[in-house]
């Protein structure tokens, strides 16, 4: 008998399910519209967000202008899944990203796994962007001559930090000549007021975005799943301006040295970097409103990653080269360099864009997660609440709200740098199982029904060769480097390393596809950059999801344990 745990759902199942109106997209009647136009629009309204409006300044102030080969690397990285995720998309063309596929790949309890893992990409994601939103919207409230109070606009940690860096040059006050960033730290946290000796500070705009928007997902904004062509045509005119006007205030200068902190300052951008291109795997969730989902999905994702990627780095050289790069860690970096530069209108002009383009993010997500909540309900992984729909405005009500409580509430209190890195870490984990889940496939019947497939090259050599030279070198050139890493600290790389070999000597045997190795090893050589706090943190979300599993989903799983029947629907 079959391992209820590893029970799988087949693609037929899924696609008989699809045409008996149980999936989210066919009950709603949506018609094959998109063409490849459409999808890498829809890419990159998804990804051109807080990303680059906002964490881009973070990344940029700690690897200085060398930052764009991260920016490219990552784009690689993310190419290589893009093109997994379209294979996926193609062999099972319903909206159910991830989860879906892991479902067919691996078996239920992985599929929860990707489920319970994408609550990280959609709604801790959202929370960042709800807070880059909010530094955006309070400055440009305060360029208008409303202030709201400091401790009004920011979480206590960055409020503490700020204070702290202050007093360390002896400042215990906002200080004239102050940089303005912290000036608003060191205010927030003087000004607070306290209760029982605890400061009270909270983000109260990045809650007000997050419960507008839940209010316009809640009712059902249809075209809002298909962010209109507007929101494109603003991202990307704002950010042409951004770079054609900037690129007129460059200062060669600011870009020497160009890597002034190693590698390992580029390195300590991953989160933000990476975050950035998060929101290319959502236009698989189309697969059924493509007129051609087989071509047209690889080429939208891959059109856009390309377009988003010239953006990014165009656009951190321009930074980089307008100001210094230290000067660049603030939360509206795209504004601030204009308004260093005397260019108030200009900058007015990209903190109202940047307000849109991030609410935009915010409304696709926002719009995800309730529907990743809705398919698993339908499998009984969740309770049946989940996928319960509104009478009236045909929306998965109560997954809504409760996406809306998980965003808002600690959209408040939380850290962006937390949150950066807790959305980075669980997506590059969807991202490596899903190149996985290639692998998985490519040995499966199911690969048949795959119109489009990953370019299969024979990695039998490929790979082992390549480890051997990369271990070659790194130890030509630093001898120290496999002892240096065993390290509490560093035990993501350790592990990293570890799966890495597992994945060699499979790769050598098996003959695994050279692409989705290759996506699984960047996208896992990124997870480690992370620091072993996030990873923690990770673990213990993940660890989380196994007890809820283990206590209710696997024994609510609408999944016959052998055959795959349609289950009955409650
Ligand atoms: N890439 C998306 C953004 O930057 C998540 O907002």
């Amino acid at each position: 008998m079959p391992n209820p745990l590893l029970r799988k759902k087949s693609v037929q199942l899924i696609l008989r399910e699809a045409e008996s109106g149980l999936t989210d997209a066919h009950s709603s009647g949506l018609k094959r519209v998109l063409g490849v136009k459409d999808l890498t629009a829809l890419g990159v309204a998804a990804v051109i967000g807080a990303g680059v409006f906002s964490s881009i300044g973070k990344a940029s102030a700690e690897g200085g202008p060398g930052v764009v080969f991260l920016y490219i690397f990552t784009a690689i990285a993310c190419g290589f899944a893009a093109l997994c995720y379209a294979q996926f998309a193609s062999t099972v063309p319903v909206s159910g990203s991830a989860y879906t596929y892991s479902y067919v790949a691996f078996g239920e309890i992985f599929a929860w796994i990707i489920g319970w893992d994408l609550l990280m990409e959609y709604a801790i994601g959202n929370i960042a962007v709800a807070i880059s939103w909010s530094d955006y919207f309070t400055h440009l409230t305060d360029k208008i001559g409303i202030h709201i109070p400091d401790w009004l606009t920011m979480d206590y940690i960055t409020a503490k930090r700020g204070f702290a860096e202050a007093a360390a040059s002896g400042l215990h006050q906002v200080a004239p000549g102050m940089d303005a960033a912290l000036a608003e730290k060191v205010a927030a946290w003087i000004n607070a007021p306290q209760i029982a000796g605890l400061r009270i500070i909270m983000d109260l705009p990045a809650l007000f975005i997050v419960v507008v928007i839940t209010y316009i997902v809640f009712v059902g904004v249809k075209e809002s799943r298909n962010a209109s062509n507007f929101m494109v045509g603003l991202k990307l005119a704002v950010i042409f301006v951004v770079i054609v006007l900037g690129a007129f205030y460059v200062n060669p200068d600011n870009w020497s040295p160009f890597t002034p902190t190693g590698i390992g300052g580029i390195l300590k951008g991953v989160s933000a970097v990476f975050f950035a291109y998060i929101g290319f795997d959502a236009i698989s969730t189309t697969a059924e409103e493509c007129k051609d989902p087989q071509t047209d999905l690889p080429k939208g994702m891959i059109y856009s990653l390309i377009i988003c990627t010239i953006l990014y780095v165009l656009l951190a050289l321009v930074l980089t080269g307008m100001v210094p790069y230290t000067r660049l860690n603030v939360g509206d970096p795209l504004a601030m360099v204009f308004d260093m530069r005397g260019l108030k209108f200009i900058s007015a002009v990209v903190a109202v864009s940047a307000i849109f383009a991030t609410a935009s993010v915010l409304l696709v997500f926002q719009m995800g997660q309730p529907r990743i909540w809705m398919s698993m309900s339908r499998d009984g992984l969740l309770p049946k609440a989940f996928s319960r729909i509104h009478p009236k405005y045909k929306t998965p009500s109560f997954a809504t709200i409760i996406t809306g409580l998980v965003v808002a509430v600690p959209a408040l209190f939380l850290n962006l740098d937390t949150v950066l890195a807790l959305t980075s870490i669980g997506t590059l984990f969807a991202f490596v199982l899903v190149c996985g889940g290639i692998l998985v496939l490519d040995k499966q019947p199911e690969k048949a029904a795959s119109r489009f497939k990953v370019p299969y090259i024979n990695g039998r050599y490929i790979i082992p060769v390549l480890f051997v030279v990369v271990v070659a070198v790194i130890i030509v050139k630093i001898p120290t480097y496999f002892k240096d890493i065993v390290a509490i600290e560093t035990f993501p790389m350790v592990l990293f390393w570890l799966v890495l070999a597992v994945i060699v000597v499979l790769s050598y045997m098996k003959k695994f596809s050279l692409i989705p190795v290759l996506g699984m090893i960047s996208c896992f050589y990124l997870m480690a950059q992370e620091s072993h706090t996030n990873w923690l943190r990770f673990l213990i979300w993940l660890a989380v999801g196994l007890v809820v599993y283990f206590s209710y989903s696997r024994f609510n799983s609408k999944l016959a344990p052998v055959e795959n029947e349609i289950p009955d629907r409650r």
